[in-house]
């Protein structure tokens, strides 16, 4: 797999590999030369599109093709008149075209993850796939698998998924094939180990440039967990991939030729194109020998005063020969193959004119003429609908005491906590901190997705009170709410006291963005006074949770305290989500995409910070070794053996289950302990990783009286030999059955699903003994038991 440096001239390349200063906890050796694609796996045709289409271009247009450019989006590939090109529109991000207006807020990350449904999911992608497709963008920056969500911390866990790499890998598959069914590129970002905010860019401390943060990796970690939701979107057929700010093993994400050309390129078999995170290049020709296809931005002068390190550069190099025309073809064909074969040249809607408003670059700076068509909406009554669902979907019961829930038709309804307001600061949370316009993290208003690259702008949120509201109208119930937090800690409450409520409904907020990591996990803004006051007012006190997760609760053994519902982000329907869980129109079905420690001390913190490397001039100061490998979240928890206060994979239903008759079926015994060499690789690695080995199969029943939906779970415990956690998620699937009925479900497990990573003979590999199998609810709650012998 690992190839050896072929090139001559790199020694800056190499030298930037391998960290001089610091000890490295994980090493990403030099791979060269940069994989060419084939377009196996289907892309064969559009290949050839591609390859008709480099013959005409002259190498400046080449050098055009990977750099970007000003223009209305995001980011901008420059059109080529001559050959009928209009250039690319690359717009933000994971939940909604976040440059446009008359555009849907979704879901968040978040939120899919703890829905655990990948219909949803698919559906969702496809939606947001049909939206950029409406406002003419091509590639839509999202989904986000890295981070993963290594520490509870992260700032921008939200727009991912899940820390577990099983579920992660589920869903950014199925989210690729959403948004790539509506004909639009996905760019999953960013790869790789981009597992803090803290220190994701270089800084300068005393004149002196301080090296973005290391994630240092080692290669089982690697490629068990952080790499493995990758190879899934890469399966699934994602256009493109963004490389990180951070450094992995001491070399930068952009231009590690280990993690762009030996892990992505050659093993997993990307044949699509990889872009830099927003000037996250740090070199030209050393970048592009490493991998890197496309430079974003690219030649921008007013946010730094550097041209790009590829434009004009690229032409140079490839005429004074330090560049091969070979390589440059190849990631023009990377780039332009995709758009082929999503059919982008033919009738895709011109950039929508909203878009140059809040661009990246003032109109000042483009060198191109781009079409600009009308303002479009693009929303849709079903997007709407998909949105509550998911909301509902991902919204997780925790506490269910003495019947609170579902509401029946309380007729005095108490509703308190900022989190429960409409919006008072307007509708785009696009920085992340401070005091500038726009900042997400303001007191009163409900907290429907996070800040940064990754927010939405509302076109209208439905918020909690809102809903309730109009819940209670429907019926004559009175609602009486305190939405002012401050007013609330100074007593506010006092005022019910003579008409107390029959259900005091709390809501609280965790704010989260890209450029800064959490520095609690406990709901802001005095969540814990606000509680413990409601629940003296009232023994029936609901707790709702929006926002980031995971969030440790102090007061969750407060007997007043009868329901605790962690609600997530789930977008612009955040009301009407959270009306139709607390009323029971819909079951709560999601489970917990994460563990709820007891204290915020007891989870692994891990990320790198403190006062000593902040004002450290050594420039590689900033080193986060990865040395709990595997066993993040639950994994560690259940390492340690630790009590959790909600386990992962954990959730309430309004109805009960039973899980029944665990089978195991294997396809043949004695399987080669290693996938054939000689198999192909297509994208996603080797074929015969992906080939069914083993199925489980399992009965669900709902043994309640309501109608509703759970999640059997499967989780794997792997012998010593493979050096795995105790237990990891290996199956999953959102059921949904009718009072009394039961059914039955399959599991089928891949040749990796079964294998762990022998770093000796860089293989998956198959242990020889017998794995267990155990089978129900969370992680926690597994009834079944089985064990299963390839
Ligand atoms: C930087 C963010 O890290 C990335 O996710 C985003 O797509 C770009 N900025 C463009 O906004």
């Amino acid at each position: 797999m690992v190839r050896t440096l072929s090139l001559v001239g790199l020694a800056a390349t190499v030298a930037a590999q391998f960290n001089i200063n610091h000890t490295q906890y994980g090493t990403s050796p030099p791979v060269y030369p940069s994989p060419q694609m084939s377009g196996a796996g289907g892309w064969e045709g559009a290949l050839e599109k591609a390859q008709a289409f480099l013959a005409e271009l002259t190498t400046e247009e080449k050098a055009q093709i990977v750099t970007g450019t000003a223009g209305p989006c995001v980011g901008n590939i420059g059109p080529i008149e001559r050959l009928s090109f209009s250039g690319l529109c690359l717009q933000d991000g994971p939940l909604a075209i976040r440059q446009a207006i008359y555009a849907s807020v979704f879901s968040a990350g978040l939120s899919s993850a703890a829905s655990w449904d990948r219909r949803l999911v698919r559906q969702r992608g496809a939606y947001i796939g049909a939206e950029f497709r409406g406002k003419g963008a091509h590639v839509a920056l999202g989904p986000v698998v890295g981070p993963l969500s290594r520490s509870p911390f992260g700032g921008r866990n939200w727009e991912g998924f899940s820390p577990d790499s099983y579920l992660s890998g589920v869903l950014v598959e199925e989210s690729v094939y959403g948004i790539q069914s509506a004909g639009v590129q996905a760019c999953i970002k960013h790869y790789i180990g981009n597992e803090q905010e803290t220190q994701r860019n270089p800084s300068t401390v005393n004149g002196t440039t301080i090296e973005a943060i290391s994630s240092n990796v080692d290669d089982k970690t690697m490629h068990e967990t952080y790499l493995w939701p990758f190879a899934n979107a890469v399966r699934a057929g994602t256009a493109s991939i963004m490389c990180s700010y951070n450094r992995i093993n001491g070399s930068y994400g952009c231009q590690n030729s280990k993690t762009l050309n030996g892990l992505l390129k050659d093993e997993l078999g990307f044949q699509g194109y990889v872009m830099s995170d927003w000037l996250a290049t740090h070199s030209g020709v050393a970048s592009i020998e490493a991998g890197l296809d496309m430079d974003m931005p690219g030649g921008i002068t007013f946010v730094i005063p550097n041209p790009s390190f590829f434009g004009g550069n690229v032409t140079t190099a490839v005429n004074n020969g330090s560049l091969s025309t070979q390589r440059v073809d190849d990631m023009v064909l990377r780039i332009m193959t995709p758009y082929f074969h999503l059919k982008q040249d033919v009738d895709f809607p011109p950039i929508d004119n909203f878009s140059s408003r809040l661009g990246f670059f003032p109109a000042s700076e483009y060198l191109y003429n781009f079409t600009l068509g009308p303002i479009v909406d693009v929303r849709q009554e079903q997007h709407a609908q998909l949105i509550r669902d998911l909301g509902a979907a991902g919204t997780v019961l925790l506490k269910n005491a003495n019947g609170a829930l579902p509401l029946k038709t309380p007729k005095n309804i108490g509703v308190f906590g900022n989190d429960a307001a409409d919006l008072t600061q307007g509708q785009y949370s696009l920085s992340s901190t401070g005091t500038t316009l726009f900042q997400g993290d303001y007191n009163i208003g409900t907290l429907a997705v996070g800040g940064g690259s990754g927010t939405g702008r509302f076109t209208y949120v439905v918020s909690p009170l809102e809903a309730i509201k109009a819940r209670g109208r429907s019926y004559g119930a009175i609602v009486q709410y305190i939405t002012d937090n401050e007013y609330l800690t100074l007593g506010g409450l006092a005022a019910l006291a003579p008409a107390p409520p029959e259900v005091c409904i709390v809501f609280l907020k965790s704010w989260a963005s890209e450029g800064s990591d959490r520095s609690t996990l406990i709901a802001e803004w005095n969540s814990t006074v606000i509680v413990n006051q409601t629940a003296t007012l009232c023994n029936n006190t609901v707790v709702v949770l929006h926002g980031a997760a995971p969030n440790t609760m102090p007061w969750r053994d407060n007997p007043n305290v009868t329901a605790i519902i962690a609600a997530h982000m789930p977008g612009q329907e955040s009301g009407n989500s959270i009306a139709d869980i607390l009323w029971g129109d819909v079951d709560p079905s999601g489970r917990l995409p994460y563990t709820i420690a007891n204290e915020e001390t007891d989870y692994a913190k891990n990320l790198v910070n403190s006062t000593a490397l902040v004002t450290s001039t050594d420039p590689d100061a900033w080193q986060a070794d990865f040395v709990e490998g595997n066993l993040i979240d639950y994994k560690e928890f259940d390492a340690r053996n630790a009590s959790v206060a909600f386990e992962f994979g954990f959730g309430l239903s309004y109805t009960t289950f039973n899980i029944s008759n665990l089978q195991v079926q294997v396809n043949g015994s004695n399987a080669s302990r290693t996938p054939n060499p000689a198999a192909p690789v297509r994208p996603g690695g080797n074929i015969e990783l992906w080939a069914t080995l083993a199925t489980v199969s399992v009965t669900v029943s709902n043994t309640g009286s309501v109608s509703g939906a759970t999640v059997p779970q499967l989780y794997l415990s792997y012998p010593e030999e493979a050096n795995a956690p105790h237990r990891s998620l290996r199956g999953f699937e959102k059921v949904v059955l009718s009072a009394g009925i039961s059914g039955t479900l399959n599991f089928p497990l891949t040749r990796r699903d079964l294998s762990y990573w022998d770093t000796r003979t860089q293989q998956w590999t198959l242990p020889t003994g017998a794995i267990e199998v155990h089978a129900g609810f969370s992680s926690r709650n597994l009834p079944l038991r089985g064990s299963l012998t390839v």
